[in-house]
């Protein structure tokens, strides 16, 4: 049996370099709990990057995942399969405010913002023309062009041109310069409501509110991006319901929606689905018999055992932890920012060490932007697992 440091060695000579990755090699996990090669537990509050939103290995998505892969593990998508168009309609009831919503299906998040541009652009081409999009400074959309285009970010950019052409990017909550940028050339406006990468920055309900309202005026799609804030994580289905915003005309999801398995999905209103005709657009897997089985299974355990309402009190448990934190090492947190169960910490020194001495103590957590700590639990973490996080995370930053 290969312990952390074999596995390590296997991947410095046969694997890309290109992620900062830990030398720990998992190979167990269960809830919010994992193990690595050499025995070692770790409570995990980011599971998956936000994929194992229900924890790891959940029961009803192994078991779903298991019986279908012995029925019927994949099909294209020039056939029908009950359990897609069972997917579809239980994501299409939880939106709220779109017209007769239709869903689309694909593999990851970057392949749904893809399929977002590519059914915006289809749509504008029959509304006079529009093929231009605006998003936002700090955002995150995925690393294939078109999603990195829309990606505000110039560091994730880098070197990587030229881009496509055709998109700008304005700062989140500023109304002012977005109705600047909103002209008669932009089909649409593509946010995240909660800025997940860029360190969980969450857009104001006045900023969607207007942004809606200066979509329509200039007749362009509001386009959410809930691949990392959707699927209940935030207290409700979708994070634009928690953040009371407007109903978007295109929103797509992925990470929790596969309870660790790879799909990503696309809703849209009807008007604006249409556009998205027989050869205009498609994928293999995408929606896949054995995905497909794991996404119902992920819906039906979010409603059997109450995950939305358990989500709302085990964050109101979270926010008291964080405000102890806070209170604790004022000089070193510089900044808090929560919505339900996604959490950014603002630190003044280097976030990197704080991470690196909180996997030694046994507790995973992310770093992004340097600065900021981010945790993502499970929606069905426990309080007492974030007690035990925080005990650590106390620790941690208690040291000089
Ligand atoms: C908001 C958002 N959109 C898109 C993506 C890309 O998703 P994926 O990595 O599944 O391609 C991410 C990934 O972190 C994300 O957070």
């Amino acid at each position: 049996m290969f312990n952390n440091a074999d596995v390590q060695a296997l991947y410095n000579q046969y694997v890309f370099q290109n992620y900062g990755r830990a030398p720990i090699a998992l190979v167990r996990g269960e809830g919010s709990q994992l193990w690595d090669a050499n025995g070692k537990r770790y409570l995990d509050l980011l599971p998956g990057l936000g994929v194992n939103g229900l924890g790891h290995s959940p029961a009803r998505v192994v078991a779903a995942v298991q019986k279908q892969a012995a029925q019927l593990m994949h099909q294209h998508n020039n056939y029908l399969w009950e359990n897609q168009a069972q997917l579809a309609k239980a994501l299409c009831d939880k939106l709220t405010g779109v017209e007769a919503p239709r869903a689309f299906f694909c593999n990851s998040g970057t392949e749904a913002s893809e399929a977002s541009i590519k059914l915006a652009r289809l749509w504008g081409k029959r509304n006079g023309g529009k093929w231009k999009i605006v998003s936002t400074m700090n955002g995150f959309h995925g690393r294939s062009y078109g999603a990195l285009s829309a990606t505000g970010q110039t560091a994730l950019q880098k070197g990587c041109g030229p881009l496509l052409p055709g998109f700008s990017y304005v700062p989140l909550n500023d109304v002012s310069a977005l109705e600047t940028a909103m002209d008669d050339d932009v089909v649409g406006f593509m946010v995240e409501p909660i800025q997940g990468e860029g360190g969980i920055f969450p857009a104001t309900t006045e900023y969607l509110t207007a942004a809606r309202a200066i979509c329509d005026k200039v007749g362009a799609l509001l386009m959410y991006d809930e691949v990392q804030c959707g699927m209940g994580r935030t207290g409700d289905w979708y994070g634009y319901q928690t953040l009371k915003a407007p109903a978007p005309d295109i929103i797509w999801l992925a990470k929790a929606l596969g309870g660790g398995f790879p799909i990503g999905a696309m809703l849209a209103k009807s008007s604006v689905a249409k556009e998205m005709v027989p050869g205009t657009h498609g994928s293999t897997f995408g929606g896949n018999p054995l995905a497909c089985a794991a996404g119902l299974a992920v819906v039906e355990t979010i409603e059997k055992d109450n995950l939305i309402e358990h989500v709302r009190k085990v964050s109101m448990h979270l926010a008291g932890l964080i405000e102890t934190l806070r209170s604790r090492h004022g000089s070193k947190i510089v900044a808090v920012r929560q919505v339900g169960l996604m959490v950014g910490i603002d630190l003044n020194i280097p976030a990197k060490t704080v991470y690196t001495r909180c996997q030694e103590e046994g507790l995973l957590v992310n770093v992004t932007h340097d600065i900021t700590l981010r945790l993502l639990p499970a929606m069905n973490v426990t309080s007492a697992e974030l007690d035990e996080g925080f005990v650590i995370l106390n620790k941690v930053l208690g040291e000089k």
